[in-house]
């Protein structure tokens, strides 16, 4: 095999395999993407990150708001209590006195879908 022949196999094989890798990489990634993204939708932790909740909630300490653990153990970790709440079904039993700010909240999670309350509601319901 003589030297020219071999760099041209050599760019070739680069070239063809540059392609395998950005195919692999640009066209099934979209379609790859979609599954994922549709499955953290409904995950409560995803969620509660993605709809502002941390801005004021963190996971063990006070910041604006209780923390979910504190709101879990006063919901005595009852799922289906916190959605109530969630839904603006119950009043307020944390720090009613500090209701108006997370007031504008409930009126938020009102677009929110069914599925997304109750995954929200769930993992707040299962930290300890
Ligand atoms: C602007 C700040 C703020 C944001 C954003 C916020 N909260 Fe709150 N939240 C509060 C405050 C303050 C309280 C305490 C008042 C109260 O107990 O209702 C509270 C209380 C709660 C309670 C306890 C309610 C009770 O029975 O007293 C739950 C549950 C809750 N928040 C969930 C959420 C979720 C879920 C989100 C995101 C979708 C969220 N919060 C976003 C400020 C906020």
């Amino acid at each position: 095999m003589n030297k020219k022949y071999s760099i041209m196999k050599k760019i070739y094989i680069l070239l063809i395999s540059s392609f395998i890798l950005l195919a692999g990489f640009i066209s099934p990634h979209k379609n790859i993407n979609k599954l994922p993204t549709d499955f953290i939708n409904i995950d409560g932790k995803t969620l509660v990150i993605k709809k502002g909740c941390t801005l004021c909630h963190h996971t063990d300490k006070k910041i604006v708001g209780p923390s979910l653990k504190d709101i879990s153990s006063k919901y005595e970790s009852n799922m289906s209590k916190i959605l109530n709440f969630l839904e603006g079904k119950s009043d307020p039993i944390v720090q009613p006195e500090e209701f108006q700010y997370m007031k504008p909240v409930l009126n938020q999670l009102k677009h929110a879908s069914k599925e997304e309350r109750e995954a929200i509601a769930k993992y707040i319901a299962g930290l300890k």
